[in-house]
């Protein structure tokens, strides 16, 4: 056994999957892209993935997709480019998101000799990626339609990431609005309309995504929430991953530091301290480098996580459930943010099982 450990079912992720493809298709839409970023494109999840029905597997990270090239489906790079990874884009990935005519144009070369996919973004007011201007908008569809190794695939927004934007049928609407312009200016038909990630997903069932024929979905498959209001999709499961650390320190300690003068701590922070008295408190081996400690929630709620540092986690184990003692393994829920830190980190093992 090797600790810290991230553990997932698979079987919960399969069913995600299949739940939310049946949800989508019977919303009138086409396709569901599952986006792997989360867990770093590991291959065993992504199964899961394909397994459950996903049309494409999506990453925003093109070395992902590249430890993807085996699969079959179709693979969609969700980050805008770099132009300085054109030619990996064009090998890796069938389809791309665009929102500059200069990386339209180095793709394009890239591509020779074959069809890539481009998706162009809009951007609706999230004011991340995206077309913000319609001219800007219709000069970039011009462009790709005279691009010999490009096939203009379709347009996407991406809402709710930075400017934390709520989607609603006005401002989706505006998508098929870009959708019918490209077919009135230049009589040419796109394939998709892809109508943003989890955030979207609340509007499924109120027939509120009009023209929209594709998501593009991450949180929602691997935790089962979504995220315009945080809610748990019905449904789905929420409990698909664990985290577990081990103790490798138990000692009855006071709950406040002993010294008269408090600079800093490791990360240059003025830490606050709650005075609880004298309390047991064990340190677990996982710190900072590997997780923000306030997005992992103990499984028992006795236990209070007090903070920690890289390498370091602190937790207050006074009222655990049962009497803690040095080598115990503490399991964590953990949410989107806990997952993305914890599958980077290289010091965390990863197991998927069959629950
Ligand atoms: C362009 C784009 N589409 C879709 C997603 C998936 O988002 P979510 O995890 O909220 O479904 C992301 C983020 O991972 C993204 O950047």
């Amino acid at each position: 056994m090797s600790y810290p450990k991230l553990r997932v079912d698979i079987n919960k992720i399969k069913h995600n999957t299949k739940t939310m493809k049946d949800r989508i298709t019977g919303n009138g839409m086409e396709t569901m892209a599952a986006v792997t970023k989360v867990f770093c494109g590991n291959k065993e999840i992504a199964q899961g993935f394909v397994d459950g029905g996903a049309d494409f597997l999506a990453d925003s990270r093109i070395q992902n997709l590249e430890k993807l090239a085996d699969f079959s489906v179709p693979k969609m790079l969700l980050r805008i480019p770099m132009l300085s990874e054109v030619d990996d884009v064009v090998k890796y990935a069938d389809i791309s998101l665009n929102s500059e005519i200069e990386t339209l144009k180095a793709l394009n070369e890239a591509a020779k000799g074959k069809k890539h996919k481009v998706i162009l973004m809009v951007d609706l007011g999230d004011l991340r990626e995206g077309f913000f201007q319609e001219e800007d908008f219709y000069e970039a569809v011009e462009a790709v339609l005279s691009m010999e190794n490009l096939e203009l695939h379709g347009v996407g927004v991406n809402l709710t990431c930075y400017g934390a934007v709520i989607p609603k049928p006005e401002i989706l609407k505006r998508l098929d609005d870009y959708r019918q312009g490209v077919k009135d200016k230049f009589d040419y038909d796109l394939k998709i309309v892809s109508g943003g990630n989890s955030s979207s997903v609340y509007m499924l069932g109120k027939d509120e995504l009009p023209g929209i024929n594709n998501l593009r979905l991450g949180e929602c498959l691997v935790l089962g929430t979504e995220s315009s209001y945080g809610e748990d999709v019905e449904g789905l499961y929420t409990d698909a991953w664990t985290f577990q650390a081990q103790i490798i320190e138990l000692k009855e300690k006071p709950s406040v530091p002993t010294a008269d003068e408090l600079g800093v701590d490791a990360f240059g922070n003025k830490p606050t301290f709650v005075d609880r008295g004298v309390r047991k408190r064990a340190i677990i081996a996982v710190g900072k480098q590997d997780v923000d400690n306030e997005k992992i929630v103990p499984k028992d709620s006795g236990i209070i996580v007090l903070g920690g540092s890289s390498d370091h986690t602190i937790l207050d184990v006074t009222d655990a459930s049962w009497e803690c003692k040095v080598g115990d393994v503490i399991d964590f829920g953990v949410n989107y943010a806990a997952i993305l830190s914890l599958c980077t980190s290289e010091y965390v093992e990863k197991e998927v099982y069959e629950g």
